[in-house]
């Protein structure tokens, strides 16, 4: 990180030497100031600009998060955090699990005691360390993905959310955003691509060894209730219910975990 007055170092020559080999016409750009990257890319996307690309911000004005909720984070300060989105075209026969692969190319990246929770979220033991946004637009027959990813990279001082917050430092105390950047990406794309070619079967038991409701109790935003049972071979969500095993795969379905009985608070 840059001292004060001083820029931040990001790695964007070793991201960019890395990753063009796998994603030809790729650039890496770093903003120090943006609305939201996500929005951005699909802004730039609907205009025409459908090369891959890295856009990572020092700071995000309006960030967005799933289901219209906001992200916000700034790079610098005493709550540093991780914003980028990587958008590019991309084909994959079936998109369902996108989202799953993306998370898991994040923790794979950074920690063994990361934890996923479907769809989106990237999680610390029972709280909640980072985000993905992906979106898509059609432009000229092609889609455009652009996937957003935030990280809490410092303990954010002050949240919207309904559980506590995480921070990559609680694990990684000298972590920097622009450090986080440089083991994330390369295996990213990688991931993306493979998702792409062969979909998300073959990551189910990636999946299964960082699935953070397994066998938990849980709670959908529609009501319903029961125990995780893991993801299907497209992704989706199995819930065991009283009425059977359900799939979830509706992106207007939010999951929380019910409190853990067994946890005692003082
Ligand atoms: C969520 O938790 O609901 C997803 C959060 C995604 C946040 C990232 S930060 C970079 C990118 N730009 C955005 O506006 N959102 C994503």
């Amino acid at each position: 990180m840059g001292g004060v007055g001083q820029p931040i170092q990001w790695p964007a020559e070793a991201i960019w030497e890395a990753v063009a080999p796998l994603l030809p016409g790729f650039t890496v750009e770093v903003l120090p100031e943006i609305d939201s990257t996500n929005t951005e890319l699909m802004r730039r996307a609907r205009a025409g600009q459908l090369e891959p690309i890295l856009l990572v911000a020092e700071r995000q004005t309006a960030g967005r998060g799933r289901l219209g909720r906001t992200w916000s984070g700034a790079t610098e300060g005493d709550n540093p955090s991780l914003t980028f989105s990587l958008g590019l075209p991309l084909a994959p026969p079936d998109w369902s699990g996108l989202s799953l692969a993306v998370g898991l190319a994040v923790v794979s990246s950074l920690h063994p005691d990361l934890r996923l929770k479907w769809p989106n979220d990237i999680w610390l033991q029972d709280r909640k360390m980072g985000g993905i946004l992906i979106e898509t637009v059609s432009v000229s027959e092609v889609r455009y993905a652009v996937i957003g990813v935030g990280i809490n990279i410092g303990m954010p001082a002050k949240t919207d959310l309904r559980t506590a917050p995480a921070a990559l430092r609680e694990l990684l105390p000298d972590a920097q955003a622009p450090d986080v950047l440089g083991r994330l990406v390369l295996p990213l794309v990688r991931q993306v691509q493979l998702f792409a070619s062969e979909g998300f079967a073959p990551l189910r038991p990636a999946y299964h060894a960082r699935d953070l409701l397994y066998g938990r109790e849980v709670v959908c935003s529609d009501g319903m209730t029961g125990t995780a049972r893991g993801v299907d071979a497209s992704g989706a969500l199995l819930v065991h219910t009283a009425q059977g095993l359900k799939k979830i795969s509706s992106a207007e379905v939010s999951v929380r975990p019910q409190a853990d009985p067994r946890a005692s608070s003082l």
